[in-house]
């Protein structure tokens, strides 16, 4: 049988994520310098066209070289003193991240835990704020651990009765999913490229609203900061010097092309057709009596997470599916071996979706897990009722 080689596989992970041939072809140029007109207007251009992904026209954006997690620690950092209280509601590995990110800086963190599966919701936060102030709440709006979608809009409602403002991680939201940052109120949203911008990994983006940046300003005693210090990144561009330190300029190059790409698919359609998959990939593992991990109301867009069925291992579903030219992700920490999580972002439309479910139901069969084409067979009725 062919044997895939590892360029040569259908990534259907939730990130690093396939990537569409025009973003490859865009960052595969020379590179040229930074200190250019011919970068600065990429990288300003950039900076206006990944507003729309959010949902603003008003906020800064800052895309600083880095992964999703240097973006999760601006955008906390910037906008506490290091004698304040952060609330961080965590219902996954990336929730329990940012609170690792705040116990770093804060104070005090208040971690507001739920059962991984579970969302964080806005009355576990009113609760907290009985019994606390803090200047900031740490939100996932997509858990991508547990693929769970958090309430985000009503939870930033009861940070800001409360007078604090919201740092969300909108990492494997924004691009495949409705992120409103000036509809809802988002003050601060942070997003990373490998995901629904269907970038190689390497640039995290932090947005701030108005009020967010003049809070950041304000600050009389800032947490310390160089790499990350937004207040440079605002600074260089004003100054129109782009950015304060050597950007990764290929992976901009190809961020202008992958929002070029966003703004002709028109970002109502991306979405609908984030939501179409993931509706898709969910029906079609239900068909295999598959059960899946997210609380049902709460399932992600982006990705899903299905608990693995008793007396298959993770392992040999795994290297199974992979011999198939495909990879899909495991659990992580507590649920390793207990789910796999398919992730269907960026480019990710029927033909993947049709490959996805082909695939997991042939390596669950192979593996004594009989599904009879179920799962197939609902794939291919939802696919064509798209046609
Ligand atoms: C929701 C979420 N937050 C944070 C991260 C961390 O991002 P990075 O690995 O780019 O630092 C990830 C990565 O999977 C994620 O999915």
């Amino acid at each position: 049988m062919i044997s895939y080689s590892t360029d040569n596989t259908l990534l259907l992970l939730p990130g690093p994520v396939a990537i569409h041939p025009r973003v490859y072809a865009a960052m595969n140029v020379p590179i040229y310098g930074h200190r250019t007109d011919h970068f600065r207007k990429i990288y300003a251009e950039c900076v206006e066209m990944i507003k729309p992904v959010f949902g603003t026209t008003s906020a800064d954006a800052y895309l600083l070289t880095g992964s999703g997690s240097l973006g999760l620690e601006a955008g906390i950092i910037n906008f506490i003193s290091p004698n304040d209280t952060v609330i961080s509601m965590s219902a996954g590995k990336f929730g329990e991240r940012s609170a690792k990110i705040a116990r770093v800086f804060a104070k005090e963190v208040i971690e507001i835990k739920s059962p991984y599966g579970d969302p964080s919701l806005p009355e576990q936060l009113e609760k907290a704020f009985e019994e606390t102030s803090a200047t900031l709440v740490t939100v996932t709006h997509n858990e991508t651990s547990t693929a769970v979608l958090n309430p985000l809009e009503d939870i930033v409602r009861v940070a800001h009765k409360h007078g604090a403002m919201v740092m969300a991680d909108t990492i494997t939201s924004a691009g495949g999913d409705w992120v409103k940052m000036d509809d809802w109120g988002v003050d601060i949203a942070v997003s990373g490229s490998q995901k629904c911008f269907g970038l190689p990994p390497g640039l995290g983006f932090v947005l701030a609203s108005q009020k967010a940046v003049n809070h950041m300003l304000s600050i009389e005693q800032r947490v310390p900061s160089f790499y990350a210090d937004l207040v440079m990144f605002k600074n260089a561009v004003e100054k129109g010097s782009g950015t304060p330190f050597t950007p990764a300029i290929s992976l901009f190059y190809g961020l202008h092309e992958s929002l070029k790409i966003i703004e002709e698919e028109g970002l109502e359609n991306r979405i609908k057709r984030h939501h179409q998959m993931g509706y898709i990939i969910r029906e079609a593992m239900k068909a295999m009596e598959l059960e899946l991990f997210a609380k049902e109301g709460y399932y992600s867009n982006t990705v899903t997470a299905v608990k693995i069925p008793q007396g298959i291992n993770w392992g040999d579903l795994n290297k199974t599916i992979q011999k198939l030219g495909l990879i899909v992700a495991g659990g992580q920490g507590s649920m390793k071996g207990k789910i796999f999580r398919v992730g269907h972002m960026n480019i990710v439309g029927a033909r993947e979706a049709l490959l996805a479910v082909t695939g997991i139901e042939t390596a669950l069969n192979k593996l004594g897990h009989e599904t009879h084409g179920r799962g197939v067979q609902k794939a291919q009725q939802l696919v064509a009722e798209l046609l």
